[in-house]
């Protein structure tokens, strides 16, 4: 008889057949709780591949339609439109004109989905300065915290006006929350709700993204989004949005900020969204190309986690068939 006395503590009983280990799952996943994030690009004929993130594309305004209904047929919770425009310029014009790509994918967009899924919008003007910067900037080359407010605020209109169920503002400008919703309320638009991009980090993961949207940047974002090493400041950007009027907050990286996600969930009042990045797409879907990470569990596992974390909702590249798998029964 061996003197080791037997175990009487036994985690593993609950780990024994799949169906014990599905009964006890602590984080399940469902496609209502995904966002698919969608480019559209100005002039396009036909959808065009982005070399950085392989299975996803620039959509036309034409191929747009189609997307939004295969992401609303398998019951993701919504879309965020990224506009990439043809023409750019300093104070990102095309941000605000009613005809400018994004308000025009929006109109395309909200008339696709019908009510099945959420139509959301990115507010941040890097997509449509010819600098790449996410604000407009002064005489001596700096962003202008207070005039790419103003900016903000018209842009925040146009989008309004085109449909946009959620304005997503990722320029991490000071102020942002308040100055926007202000805007909108004093137009009228009290229904339109806002996703604060608090805890925006300036990160490497961000590189297939400028990619995808032919980022014209030279230089960094290190004056307005976060230090990677600050956790403490990251939940106090969620805290002050909050504050400001948000109707939700965002930790974005998701994958290497788990420990912000975890912070901002427990202490908000109101939902906290994670941005699972081109990046954190990018690194899993070249280690499966080369046959170096099962892609399936893989993909699996990293939204898993973002949502074990404290993330109400995520988003992901991989929604569609991320929410396939999870109708199929993942
Ligand atoms: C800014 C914006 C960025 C992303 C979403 N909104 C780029 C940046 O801050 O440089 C990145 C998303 C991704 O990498 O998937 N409009």
């Amino acid at each position: 008889m061996s003197s080791t006395p037997a175990p009487r503590v036994r985690p593993r009983r609950l780990r024994e057949t799949p169906a014990i280990r599905r009964l006890v799952s602590e984080t399940r996943l469902d496609p209502a709780e995904l966002v698919l994030p969608v480019f559209v690009r100005e002039g396009a004929a036909a959808p065009l591949p982005i070399a950085s993130m392989p299975g996803v594309v620039q959509h036309s305004l034409d191929s747009l339609p189609q997307a939004i209904d295969e992401a609303a047929a398998v019951g993701v919770g919504g879309v965020m439109l990224f506009g990439v425009p043809a023409v750019r310029d300093a104070r990102g014009s095309g941000a605000i004109d009613p005809d400018g790509i994004l308000n025009l994918a929006t109109r395309v967009a909200v008339e696709a989905s019908a009510g099945r899924l959420v139509v959301q919008t990115d507010l941040c003007l890097d997509e449509f300065t010819d600098h790449g910067h996410c604000g407009v900037l002064d005489e001596r080359g700096r962003v202008d915290n207070d005039a790419t407010l103003e900016r903000y605020t018209a842009m925040a209109l146009a989008q309004a006006r085109a449909g946009s169920e959620l304005l997503g503002l990722s320029g991490m400008m000071d102020g942002q929350v308040a100055a926007v919703r202000d805007a909108l309320d004093d137009a009228g638009h009290h229904d339109v709700s806002l996703l604060a991009y608090s805890a925006k980090y300036a990160s490497a993961f961000y590189g297939p993204f400028r990619d995808a949207v032919e980022s014209t940047l030279e230089g960094d974002r290190r004056t307005y989004q976060l230090d990677p090493g600050n956790r403490r400041e990251g939940l106090r950007e969620a805290m002050i949005d909050i504050d400001e009027g948000a109707d939700v907050v965002m930790v974005k990286p998701a994958g290497s900020y788990l420990d912000v996600l975890a912070d901002v969930a427990a202490a908000s009042e109101v939902p906290v969204w994670a941005y699972q990045v081109s990046g954190e797409y990018a690194m899993i879907e070249a280690a499966a190309a080369h046959g170096w990470i099962d892609r399936k569990r893989a993909v699996v596992e990293s939204v898993r986690s973002i949502r074990r974390a404290g993330a109400d909702v995520v988003l992901t590249y991989w929604a569609v068939e991320l929410a396939e798998w999870i109708r199929n029964g993942e």
